[in-house]
């Protein structure tokens, strides 16, 4: 089964964005929330976040508050409608009803949850006037060819087939964010800030791809692993992403930046023994063959998340430029740490949850199927 980045992108779904790359040691060690306070701006902001209740959002909230800036949070009222009690919550649907946030003021709005140009085209217009600052969270799927190393943020993005398209599949997702990006800017024409994450993981990941690894090889035993652990990829823990998106509102930060871990700082071996280190658990690595995954159809990025074999389309992949963000203050920890916050949220999640198949990754009976496979093909 040969995997381009196309079928990656099918089989991956949504938010499949940060096909990403990175290397625990060479990263800024140690950042934590208050790290970022010498960088700071003294200005107390009201922000609204379009979004803020999944994943990067309460991310956002929780550093923001640390801060001490106001926030409101505007939803339809259906994910994690308790998360934040002490916090502003306006209801609606920011597809067709906005009148929650007519006539009011924000410094800066940060737009989590935009997909789709038209809509992102209604709110920008209708805060234009009331906010002097538009986040838009984007994604580093808008590039167009990842066969090609260290993209940056003047790389050509992707272009939908259909134009009119308001479908969001693997292959839609990409360019209409891109789309989204533009009109963001077009509605608040040198006041828009665009943020392209990589793949966004750690504490509230609801897809479970970076998640697997840290929980399968804490389970410890014999845990199948894609073959070359030299191979690098990329990722942003989501509480280093949420700095760098409240950074850039406190400063004003405007233009485009792409917010992944720096290229060929990671490898796939670095982040399973650092899992091995930090759950303390008696994992045992067996690296199977890209051959033998075909053969089997072990899909690198679902079956095996975060992997991505470096070839044909999906060459460039690990290799996206950041360098435009480190420049205005994006930072990493370490992904010992990454991989404990990830851990210790998992623990904490509901027995149910914890109980059900992971979205990402192989099954236990998969896994064992697999694994007998190899030892008597290779044993
Ligand atoms: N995950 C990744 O690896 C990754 C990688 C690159 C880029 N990204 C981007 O990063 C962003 C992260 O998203 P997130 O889900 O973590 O953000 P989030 O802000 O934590 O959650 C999404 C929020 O949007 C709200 N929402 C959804 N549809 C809405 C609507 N029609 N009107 C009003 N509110 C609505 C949801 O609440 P309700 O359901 O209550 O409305 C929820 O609060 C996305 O833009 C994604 O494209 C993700």
């Amino acid at each position: 089964m040969t995997m381009n980045r196309r079928s990656f992108v099918k089989r991956a779904g949504l938010g499949l964005a940060g096909l990403g790359a990175f290397s625990a040691s060479s990263l800024k060690p140690g950042t934590a929330f208050a790290d970022m306070k010498h960088l700071r701006s003294n200005r107390q902001l009201k922000i609204l976040i379009l979004g803020g209740t999944a994943f990067l959002g309460p991310a956002i909230v929780r550093y923001a508050r640390s801060l001490g800036h106001e926030l409101t949070l505007f939803t339809r009222g259906k994910t994690n409608v308790d998360l934040f009690p002490d916090i502003e919550m306006l209801t609606g649907d920011r597809d067709g009803d906005l009148e929650a946030l007519k006539g009011r003021r924000w410094d800066v709005c940060i737009d989590t949850c935009g997909y789709v140009p038209r809509i992102v085209t209604d709110s920008a217009r209708l805060l234009a006037k009331s906010v002097g600052q538009y986040i838009f969270i984007s994604t580093i799927s808008v590039f167009a060819d990842f066969s090609k190393k260290g993209l940056n943020e003047e790389s050509e993005v992707g272009v939908l087939e259909d134009a009119s398209t308001e479908e969001i599949t693997g292959l839609t997702y990409g360019p209409l964010k891109a789309l989204c990006e533009q009109a963001a800017e077009r509605e608040m024409p040198g006041h828009t800030t665009v943020v392209r994450p990589g793949l966004i993981v750690g504490p509230m990941d609801r897809s479970d791809r970076f998640t697997y690894w840290p929980v399968r090889i804490a389970k410890g035993g014999e845990v199948l692993t894609p073959d070359r652990p030299d191979i690098v990829t990329q990722f942003i823990d989501v509480d280093d992403l949420a700095m760098f998106i409240v950074h850039c509102a406190e400063r004003n930060i405007l233009g485009i930046y792409n917010a992944t871990s720096p290229a060929e700082e990671v490898t796939m071996g670095e982040i399973f023994n650092t899992c091995k280190t930090v759950s303390g658990s008696d994992a045992e690595f067996t690296y199977v063959s890209g051959k033998f995954m075909e053969e089997y159809e072990v899909a690198p990025w679902s079956d095996m998340p975060v992997y991505v074999p470096l070839e044909g389309s999906d060459a460039g992949h690990p290799y996206i430029d950041v360098s435009k963000a480190l420049g205005q203050g994006l930072t990493f920890r370490p992904i010992s740490e990454t991989i404990r916050n990830t851990l210790g949220w998992w623990r904490n999640e509901p027995a149910e949850r914890r109980g059900k198949p992971m979205k990402s990754g192989l099954t236990s009976e998969k896994e064992s199927e697999l694994l007998k496979k190899w030892h008597d093909k290779f044993d």
